[in-house]
């Protein structure tokens, strides 16, 4: 076979004929040298795609499982501010919502400006390794940092579970004060660690202190100006957090 397809090649050469032989003979195109070969070739190739695309697959979720496992939430809740008296409840209850990603130890929130009602744009950053909290305050474009409440804020699963919660009926709650004091800045946000860093860079950055907490028993100043609040929740109740300069 192979020799007549040379030979016959030859005799068109010879004959000064440019047709190419697998038009002139297609039997002959058909009956490729070596069939055996080339199709184990050809699985040989298959094979090694099929491997490279199981392994990029496989690597794929990998990656995404260990190192990106994050999800976003919306949630919403309602809340009834006791602590202003229940003559002075509105007709309607005021409503916070908020996103909020949560990977293994890190939650962010994002708390959108509230409609109706005064009160700070801002993301809060939970970093549950390093036991931090940050509030970046989006009107200032200020951070302020804090030990994190672990009474406060629920762990990361917990915070899933609640806002898988809330995803299905909207939810009614209370709220919570509390009140924060700046107690100085801080110059090097590094050793806040990678996620609170990537969040205050080129912001101004304070220490803050749970009034209560201060020597002097927490005198509370009222001087509004230097006062923000933000609402938002990392529980089943809303926490009104007033931060003061002073
Ligand atoms: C955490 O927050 C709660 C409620 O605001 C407060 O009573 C408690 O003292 C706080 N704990 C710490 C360690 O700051």
């Amino acid at each position: 076979m192979v020799k007549i397809a040379f030979n016959s090649a030859l005799a068109q050469k010879a004959l000064g004929k440019e047709v190419p032989a697998a038009v002139k003979d297609p039997e002959v195109a058909s009956a490729p040298v070596g069939t055996e070969g080339s199709t184990g070739r050809c699985l040989l190739t298959l094979l090694g795609i099929a491997f490279i695309l199981s392994g990029l697959i496989v690597g794929g979720a990998c990656l995404y499982r260990y190192f990106t496992p994050k999800r976003m939430y919306h949630g919403a809740m309602e809340f009834r501010d006791v602590s202003s008296g229940a003559e002075s409840q509105p007709y309607y209850l005021p409503r916070v919502e908020e996103e909020v990603e949560i990977s293994d130890n890190i939650a962010v929130i994002s708390v959108p400006p509230p409609r109706f009602r005064p009160g700070d744009p801002a993301y809060i950053l939970h970093d549950f390794n390093r036991k931090l909290t940050a509030y970046l305050d989006l009107t200032l474009r200020t951070c302020f940092v804090i030990p994190l409440n672990t009474s406060v804020v629920l762990p990361p699963q917990d915070l899933i579970d609640l806002f898988s919660q809330l995803m299905s009926d909207s939810y009614r709650s209370y709220l919570v004060h509390e009140d924060l004091v700046v107690t100085e800045r801080i110059d090097d946000v590094k050793p806040l660690g990678f996620y609170i860093r990537r969040l205050c860079d080129g912001k101004e950055t304070y220490r803050m202190q749970r009034r209560a907490s201060l020597p002097g028993g927490g005198i509370q100043k009222r001087s509004a100006d230097e006062c923000f609040t933000i609402h938002h929740f990392e529980n089943k109740f809303v926490t009104e957090t007033r931060i003061c300069k002073a």
